[in-house]
């Protein structure tokens, strides 16, 4: 009796203990960081120089090592991106691709293209029955889906440009050691690829590693092993670029498109190339913001959407008001109207980026919004530039490095774990991307996107994006490095984290963390998350035409904010298992 009270008073003590130092941190705004064990996941994280925010702890953590090794944040971003190949098969991928925004502590800017291309045996009607009908299931799942891989060509030509370490081989050895080591999967990814092992096999003519052996089901804390996928990041490491798309890699590759009759081929793979675009510049209320330009919609969206509602108090109005969030869905309307129309990859269409961030065409786009009412999407057209001279699952990672370089990187195999389709031996799941273009003009991609001329098939050219990495300045300092996953849904995130911020002064957790709503012009609805909206805001906007609808999450943010002070505050969504840490 004696010994357990004396045991139980020892436990309060080192409770205790324990506990001093972690609330003396906070007061004292430093850092609050523990060492890294196994898979405790960290939402919010303060620290005094670097910070690497992902959706994986694991990643998180390699990406940081590399910091701590003296790596910049390009360095870091490589390792990253292989890291989640490895560690959140759904998204992470080295069979997908994505875009990097990044700037310099000089305050240089630069972003990376490095989205899927279509084959060059693709063309516009690829996804038409001989009626004209769109077959969904081919863009979406198995091997005609799959858009020629980019994410190696981008950690390359990051590395050859940018990479301080200058040890390629540093930075992929950890993905390596994942892979064949393996790693616990969390209670989500158990589920999901619980999800997909159907498809999995359906779709993948060499049994993969995702799907267990006789029928077993994954649980939480599996540990899993991708042998083939450490082969092939071998040879990556080893050989570079000519790892992936050139010899064993690329062979497997084409063997699996004969397999299952997709179209990519060797010529595609060894032809493809990420591209350094001229990075889209904005401004909000006294802030800088350096977003991606086309093929993504992304910078350019949510320009137009800042640009939108900039003459109106938003923050006054209050945060999930009628009055702000009515606002909001107004401009949104007007923004996915634009973007159908307007909007595809700049080397293929003559995408008139001026003209839609133009400061008088975007008030002009308002003009006719009216506070108390609705408008039907219907009435809502894109904005008409005739005379413009010819011319749900994805992941975001935010690093900042000790220097203070700010790396913004999305990446994707669009769908949750692609077309479903791994590369039979090498371990890799390939992408769904070319479903991001409009199959046939006015049909609804899986997000509900439609699209036409603009973003029509076309060989070697790059599905539109909506994926928004994004960085904020002010005063010529960095400010905030942001991004997310989700779709149509990722500019309409990117744009409230942005704004509760800004407007409504929350700090980056809880801007992060609130809940979302988004609207996108068609279908002519309001998504909102569970308990986002107060009773009386949902039943107003309803009575004003909103056609509101509950779903589930809205992305997975993943952001760093730079205080007053020089401090990092790196916010991990809630909805993943997503975390961030710092030193
Ligand atoms: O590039 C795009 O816009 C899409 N392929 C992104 C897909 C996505 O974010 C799915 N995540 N939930």
């Amino acid at each position: 009796m004696v010994f357990k009270n004396h045991t139980k008073q020892k436990m309060k003590q080192s409770k205790l203990l324990k506990i001093i130092p972690l609330i003396l941190a906070l007061l004292l705004g430093c850092k609050i960081n523990k060492p890294f064990i196994g898979y405790s996941i960290q939402k919010t994280a303060f620290s005094e120089k670097a910070m690497v925010v992902s959706a994986h702890p694991l990643a998180t953590q390699v990406g940081l090592d590399i910091l701590r090794k003296g790596g910049n944040a390009i360095d870091a971003a490589i390792a990253v991106q292989l890291a989640l190949a490895v560690t959140y098969p759904r998204a992470g991928n080295i069979g997908g691709g994505g875009f990097l925004v990044y700037r310099s502590a000089k305050g240089e800017t630069a972003t990376l293209d490095f989205r899927e291309k279509a084959p060059a045996a693709a063309h516009r009607d690829l996804y038409l029955d001989e009626k004209g009908n769109v077959l969904l299931e081919k863009s979406q799942k198995g091997h005609l889906a799959a858009g020629i891989p980019g994410t190696i060509a981008g950690c390359v030509q990051m590395y050859e440009k940018y990479s301080k370490l200058k040890d390629f081989k540093r930075l992929v050895q950890p993905a390596i050691d994942l892979a064949t080591n393996g790693f616990e999967i969390t209670d989500r990814e158990a589920k999901s690829l619980n999800n997909n092992q159907a498809d999995f096999a359906k779709y993948s003519t060499i049994s993969p590693v995702f799907v267990q052996k006789g029928g077993e089901m994954w649980q939480k804390g599996a540990i899993l092993i991708q042998k083939e996928l450490a082969n092939t990041l071998t040879l990556v490491r080893d050989k570079g670029r000519a790892g992936f798309y050139e010899g064993e890699t690329a062979d497997k590759i084409v063997a699996e498109m004969q397999r299952g009759g997709g179209i990519i081929t060797k010529t595609d793979l060894q032809k493809y190339q990420a591209t350094w675009r001229k990075p889209l510049t904005g401004k909000y209320r006294g802030y800088d913001l350096v977003g991606m330009p086309p093929p993504s919609s992304g910078g350019i969206a949510l320009f137009q959407l800042l640009g939108m509602v900039e003459s109106y108090p938003l923050g006054s109005y209050g945060f999930h008001s009628k009055a702000a969030t009515h606002l909001i869905i107004e401009a949104e309307r007007r923004v996915y109207a634009d973007r159908a129309e307007h909007l595809g990859d700049p080397d293929f269409y003559p995408v008139p980026t001026d003209k839609l961030l133009n400061a008088n065409y975007l008030q002009k786009r308002m003009s006719d919004f009216d506070p108390n009412k609705a408008t039907p999407s219907q009435a809502v057209k894109a904005g008409n530039f005739k005379n413009a001279p010819a011319s749900e699952q994805t992941t975001h990672f935010s690093i900042i490095d000790a220097e203070g370089n700010a790396v913004a990187v999305t990446t994707t195999l669009n769908d949750n774990y692609g077309c479903r389709t791994v590369v039979g031996g090498a371990g890799f799941l390939l992408n769904n991307e070319m479903d991001d273009f409009s199959a046939k003009p006015g049909v609804p991609n899986m997000y509900g996107a439609i699209g036409g001329e603009a973003n029509a098939i076309q060989a070697g050219k790059t599905m539109l994006s909506s994926m928004t990495p994004t960085i904020v300045t002010k005063n010529g300092k960095l400010f905030m490095v942001v991004g997310t996953p989700g779709g149509t849904t990722i500019i309409t995130s990117v744009f409230q984290v942005i704004t509760n911020v800004i407007d409504f002064n929350m700090s980056i957790s809880e801007a992060v963390q609130a809940k979302r709503f988004h609207s996108q012009w068609l279908p002519d609805k309001v998504f909102i998350e569970k308990d986002c909206l107060e009773n009386g805001t949902n039943m107003t906007l309803k009575t004003m035409g909103h056609h509101i609808e509950e779903r589930g999450n809205l992305g997975a943010v993943e952001a760093i904010l730079v205080r007053g002070d020089g401090k990092l505050e790196g916010a991990a969504d809630i909805r993943g298992d997503d975390d961030a840490r710092g030193f």
